[in-house]
């Protein structure tokens, strides 16, 4: 008994799950799997060192509708420690984080996904869709499609989803926390796995999310800031982050009441998500490539590998030591800095990081 340990990692003991219907997970291929994940933290909840006293085999199921995010919390061990002011409470503590009238009951839950599967439908306007290959399933599709919604609290329903999905902020991004419901200005941008049954009806998924602020900036425009940002593990590294990040740039393109996309705090795999879209935009854009340096060259190849040189490159080197040969263009160096002023407005992209931008696009160029 005295060598037993009772102490439990909160990380480890929390398990997530995203819940498809039955006739949801027949068209499923051999290798999706959307259960049985971890979160990355879990110290927002259960304290600094995400330890848990009193348990032996400790569970926190905590489960999704994969839709509609309708939840169900049970926790389960194989012993517990008679109660005292030392065992931790695991439900107490994690319950006021998410919405009440969460389900407890495994067959309410189950039945919960059910109806919820085929009456979901998601919230606010579709502004970007894309497709990726099915992975091979038993369904006679050949293509998945992904949807991404824009929403805001006016939108009937929202603020109750985004009750439902903020956990993940807390979850997934270190330092994360939750929003303040209460206030203005809030925008949000849904991902969604849009996949069809046999019978040819089309059932909804979560996928991710980000939340983005309206500032208000002189004299008639905003300025939207990315707050948060995340895509759930089971769909992490397959490229939807990149494309919620371009359907957020988009977005902020097409409104003319916006004057520039700017991100709060990032982490640094989202500023490496961000630096290659950005870059990938802009080398794609023939007019900026053509004044910027006079020639094509710059974006005649731009792999991935050279990207990713270049930048570490630009960590490496004090700003003033870049670039020291001649260019023909307005890139450089020296920059000519109101052509490219010009451009960062146009292209609404922040101060600091279009100079970044600029700075890897010579780097590039020169190499
Ligand atoms: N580490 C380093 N770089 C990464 C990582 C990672 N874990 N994940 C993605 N990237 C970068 C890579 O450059 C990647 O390119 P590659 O696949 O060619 O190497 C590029 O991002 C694009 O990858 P995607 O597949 O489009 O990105 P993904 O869908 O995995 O989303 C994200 C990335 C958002 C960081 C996701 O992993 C996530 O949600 N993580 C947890 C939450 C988080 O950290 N959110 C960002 C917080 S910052 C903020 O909210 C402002």
């Amino acid at each position: 008994m005295a060598n037993i340990s009772w102490t439990v990692d909160s990380n480890e003991a929390l398990v997530l799950s995203l819940v498809r219907a039955q006739e949801d997970k027949q068209v499923l291929g051999k290798n999706e799997s959307f259960e049985g994940f971890h979160p990355t933290f879990t110290y927002p909840i259960y304290g600094e060192d995400e330890k848990l006293y009193g348990y032996q085999d400790l569970v926190i199921d905590f489960r999704f509708a994969s839709g509609s995010l309708a939840q169900f919390l049970s926790v389960r061990y194989a012993e517990k420690l008679p109660a005292s002011s030392t065992v931790d409470d695991v439900e107490g503590i994690f319950s006021p984080f998410i919405p009440p009238g969460y389900e407890t009951e495994e067959e309410a839950f189950l039945a919960r996904v059910e109806n919820d599967a085929s009456s979901f439908q998601p919230i606010g306007k579709c502004i970007h869709s894309y497709t990726r290959p099915a992975p091979s399933s038993s369904s006679e599709e050949s293509n998945v499609e992904y949807e991404v919604y824009h929403a805001t609290f006016e939108d009937s329903g929202f603020r109750e989803y985004h009750r439902r999905m903020q956990i993940f902020i807390l979850l997934y991004i270190e330092a994360g926390s939750y929003i303040n419901e209460e206030e203005d200005g809030w925008d949000f941008v849904v991902l969604f796995e849009k996949r069809k049954r046999k019978d040819g009806t089309a059932t909804y998924h979560f996928v991710g999310y980000s939340s983005l602020y309206n500032f208000y900036c002189f004299p008639e425009k905003v300025r939207l800031r990315l707050s948060q940002f995340v895509i759930l593990p089971p769909y992490q590294r397959q490229g939807h982050g990149s494309e919620l990040y371009t359907a957020i740039y988009n977005f902020v393109l097409s409104q003319a009441g916006v004057s520039e996309l700017t991100v709060e705090d990032p982490a640094e795999a989202f500023e490496d998500l961000r630096d290659r879209n950005d870059l990938r935009m802009l080398l794609a854009n023939e007019q900026l490539m053509n004044e910027g340096f006079g020639t094509q060259s710059a974006t005649a190849s731009h792999g991935g590998g050279r990207v990713q040189k270049a930048r570490s490159r630009l960590r490496a080197v004090p700003q003033s030591a870049s670039g020291s040969t001649k260019s023909r263009g307005k890139m450089g160096p020296p920059v000519d800095r109101a052509w490219s002023e010009k451009w960062r407005k146009d292209l609404k992209i922040a101060g600091r990081q279009f100079h970044r931008l600029v700075e890897i696009l010579i780097m590039l160029h020169l190499d």
